[in-house]
């Protein structure tokens, strides 16, 4: 194509607004759609399957990769959700991919944390439950549990079996906290061994390897009725025994919501998701022309992450909160008031669709 082929065609008309969904108490409760979602979702869409705004997902949680949660997603609300579509708490450690891709590092949390590694492209990742299962007696009450991990009843890489990679002999150059912590204790423990140790458990102090959290939210919304602990918490509580057994504090870096860089990486993305005609389909995935948005919405339900976070992005977004998740006040938000506050996502949604009508 040349550009004055480009040029010489008239330019469509592109939406001026887009949206960001949080998932974990706007869309679900655990893995049940809540505040009308797929309504919700499908009020984006005109009678012909055009997509009236680009949207996506914004969430801090994660565990698997994007596909993998585009599918999950396109299953539970019943619209076609692209991997494009869904930012994860973990979807940023991608840039850290120059730095790590050849070095021995360690990804834990729920679901599939070594998997979604792998999947940026990282080339030498284990779980933290296949690396602990190569040092024997790291874990002392390991007979006390009665349940098996995934790592133990994986016939591919049985319990002391040999390493992929020479564990004993390989510094662990980075640990990444992919998701919510399974084994909080023997994760506590197992990650004070690798970062006191300087990335190898069992010898003597060495400087701590980098150690990153894909979110750092202290309590989220779940199916159960009050909010649950999140990677914040577990954060609080590494920090908290590691600052006592070791001279130099611990040092972190954390993803997610409300770093204002999501913010802007999520604004590029929706920039990147804005097709001329935007179709319910898989084959348009718009343009690389930049055009600026006049608002962005974020709906949330936790006014220290999502509104918090919308604030300090400042123009273009636009914050609303919803009563569905961790924020039930009948009122806005004393500390990180949003630009509105409504009961559940539809409701933002028809907000929205009448705003920009
Ligand atoms: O573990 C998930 C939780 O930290 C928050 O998820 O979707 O509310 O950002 P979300
Ligand atoms: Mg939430």
């Amino acid at each position: 194509y040349s550009q004055s082929q480009f040029q010489s065609r008239p330019e469509p008309e592109r939406p001026s607004f887009g949206i960001a969904f949080d998932i974990d108490g706007v869309i679900l409760r655990g893995r049940v759609p809540v505040g009308g979602s797929p309504r919700a979702l499908r009020k984006l869409y005109g009678t012909s399957g055009t997509l009236k705004a680009p949207f996506l997902f914004l969430t801090n949680g994660g565990g698997i990769p994007e596909s993998r949660r585009a599918a999950e997603l396109t299953e539970l609300l019943g619209v076609n959700i692209l991997p494009s579509q869904v930012v994860q708490g973990h979807t940023p450690f991608k840039s850290l991919l120059r730095r790590y891709e050849n070095e021995l590092i360690i990804a834990l949390g729920k679901g599939e944390p070594a998997l979604v590694m792998s999947d940026y492209g990282f080339k030498k990742v284990l779980s933290l439950d296949e690396y602990a299962s190569y040092f024997k007696n790291i874990d002392p009450v390991s007979q006390y549990k009665l349940w098996r991990t995934k790592q133990a009843l994986d016939c591919s890489h049985p319990k002391e079996s040999v390493p992929r990679y020479d564990v004993y002999s390989d510094r662990v150059s980075a640990a990444f906290v992919v998701s919510d912590p399974v084994d909080w204790g023997r994760d506590i423990q197992v990650l004070c061994d690798i970062l006191r140790s300087g990335g190898f458990p069992g010898q003597e102090n060495g400087h701590q390897p980098p150690l990153y959290f894909a979110a750092d939210d202290l309590e989220y919304q779940a199916a159960f009725p009050s909010e649950r602990l999140g990677m914040g918490a577990f954060r609080i509580a590494l920090e908290s025994i590691f600052n006592r057994i070791h001279h130099d504090p611990l040092e972190y870096v954390s993803f997610g919501k409300p770093n204002p860089f999501v913010f802007k990486n999520t604004e590029a993305i929706l920039t990147q998701l804005q097709p001329s005609h935007c179709h319910n389909d898989t084959t348009n995935t718009g343009n690389s022309q930049s055009h600026a948005f006049k608002t962005l919405y974020m709906i949330g339900d936790n006014p220290s992450v999502d509104v918090k976070g919308a604030q300090q992005a400042g123009h273009p977004w636009f914050s609303i909160l919803t009563r569905t998740g961790v924020f039930k006040g009948k009122d806005n938000h004393a500390e990180f008031p949003a630009d509105l506050v409504v009961d559940t996502v539809e409701e933002a949604v028809d907000y929205i669709l009448k705003r920009e009508g």
